[in-house]
């Protein structure tokens, strides 16, 4: 419920970090937009104006001015895979993804039958998103859709564009969490009726994995997503070989992983599949073709030993697929999209390449809007998109302080362009390193400050 504060225009004031393209395709110089000393308007939760301090001062000179100096404002972060229900089995020793699932994972989603249960867990998770500067997030519920009522409602009372949706799963799971390709079709179908564009709330077809799924429930999924093209598709894709070899024998008459997806009309633009680490050529031909979405999870592809997504490939000039980041929680092992970022850097060492902290922040943020097609609402501080941001302190910890040294006076004032940009890399990457949850100094949620 907005409040009567967020209806008149406020201003924030302070050195702002954002993207206007992506710096995997073009130049930082094209890409990045910095602003030292930067001034952003809101207005009934939206940005209403942005731009330098000496340009805005004059017009908004009636509007009261929250400064935060010495920080850096981001638009807020974007996890496109998590799983709310595993909050609590976070880090699970030992296992592997089929192993983990049956010893962990399973047990811990039955609990979600009950309503008053998930609803304590959700308003756990999406706290614990907000205290780690992620705004947005694309959710796994369970099965029960119950599960799903609990998550939205929670999200609702918080005014958050969040997407989620009740998992189909009707074999190779234990019976407490099947349900069958009718009851998955219908529960599914009102959800969507209840929940889709309820307020700042979408849906996701939510499939498992082509595993724990039949062709008749696969099937309805995609009928159901013919039904409602402008719901998302939202399932996981080749993570580990074991799987991937499972998926050929369960599915003998596909060419491949995606062709499973693709046979049942689930791969389109706004399908995001988690993982994608063993693909095959003609699977990275084919996400690129329908515009589908990749969701690189590195703490949980570490984690559970699943392998290393092939950034560079996904984002290669000739052949771009939209790549956002998930923590992908539980079988990754933080909240935090800057932890994440960290990881993501050693996948990336590991294959030796470089993720610079500006390709990297972008996929948290424009990148994470871009996979989720929701580039028009959020991802940057462009006027008329929705006021979610973080503002970042890079002294957050002793160690921060003394790697970053702070923002300089003349990244707080401004510079040449070019020399700039190569010392505000070089700070925001020891934030990247070095940042977690402490480094996230405020949060505002449509313009309403939500955490500090
Ligand atoms: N594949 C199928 N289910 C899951 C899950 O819950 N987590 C992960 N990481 N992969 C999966
Ligand atoms: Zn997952």
């Amino acid at each position: 419920m907005p409040s009567a504060s967020s209806q008149s225009p406020q201003a924030i004031r302070g050195a702002f970090l954002d993207f206007v393209n992506d710096p995997f395709y073009v130049s930082d110089a094209e890409s990045v937009r910095y602003i030292p000393d930067g001034l952003l308007i809101v207005e009934k939760g939206a940005i209403a104006d942005f731009g330098s301090y000496a340009d805005l001062q004059a017009k908004y000179s009636q509007v009261e001015i929250v400064t935060y100096p010495g920080k850096i404002i981001m638009p807020g972060f974007i996890d496109t895979h998590i799983h709310y229900p595993q909050s609590e089995m976070i880090a699970a020793y030992g296992e592997q993804l089929l192993e983990w699932l049956n010893k962990y994972t399973f047990p811990t989603e039955r609990k979600f039958r009950d309503k008053a249960y998930a609803q304590t867990i959700a308003s756990l998770f999406l706290d614990e998103l907000l205290k780690n500067g992620t705004t947005t997030a694309l959710v796994f519920a369970t099965v029960h859709p119950q599960s799903v009522d609990a998550f939205f409602e929670e999200a609702s009372r918080r005014n958050l564009r969040m997407i989620s949706g009740k998992v189909l799963m009707d074999r190779n799971a234990p019976d407490y969490l099947t349900d069958t390709p009718e009851t998955a079709y219908e529960e599914s179908k009102q959800l969507i009726q209840k929940w889709h564009n309820n307020g700042r709330l979408l849906y996701a077809i939510t499939p498992r994995f082509a595993i724990t799924s039949t062709h008749e429930q696969l099937r309805l999924a995609g009928k159901l997503l013919q039904e409602f093209p402008d719901v998302y598709l939202h399932t996981h894709l080749s993570e580990n070989l074991k799987e991937v070899e499972w998926v050929a024998e369960l599915f003998p008459e596909c060419k491949n992983y995606l062709d499973v997806y693709d046979r049942a009309g689930l791969v389109g633009e706004k399908s995001v599949f988690a993982h994608g680490i063993h693909l095959s050529e003609d699977e990275f031909k084919r996400l690129s073709a329908a515009k589908a979405a990749l969701s690189f999870c590195p703490t949980s592809n570490l984690f559970l030993g699943s392998g290393l997504f092939k950034l560079h490939k996904a984002k290669s000039l000739n052949q771009p697929i939209k790549v956002g980041l998930g923590t992908d929680v539980g079988g990754g092992t933080s909240f935090s999209m800057l932890h994440t970022l960290n990881e993501a850097y050693k996948v990336a060492q590991l294959q030796t390449q470089s993720l610079s902290a500006f390709k990297a922040l972008f996929l948290a943020t424009l990148g994470g809007a871009r996979a989720l097609s929701l580039e028009d609402k959020l991802g940057n501080f462009d006027p008329g998109k929705e006021a979610d941001f973080v503002v970042l302190d890079l002294q957050a910890t002793s160690i921060m302080a003394t790697r970053t040294g702070g923002l300089s006076t003349r990244l707080a004032q401004g510079s040449t362009e070019t020399e700039l940009r190569e010392e505000l890399a070089e700070k925001v990457f020891g934030m990247m390193m070095l940042g977690d949850d402490r480094a996230i100094h405020a949060v505002y949620i449509a313009g309403e400050l939500v955490h500090r």
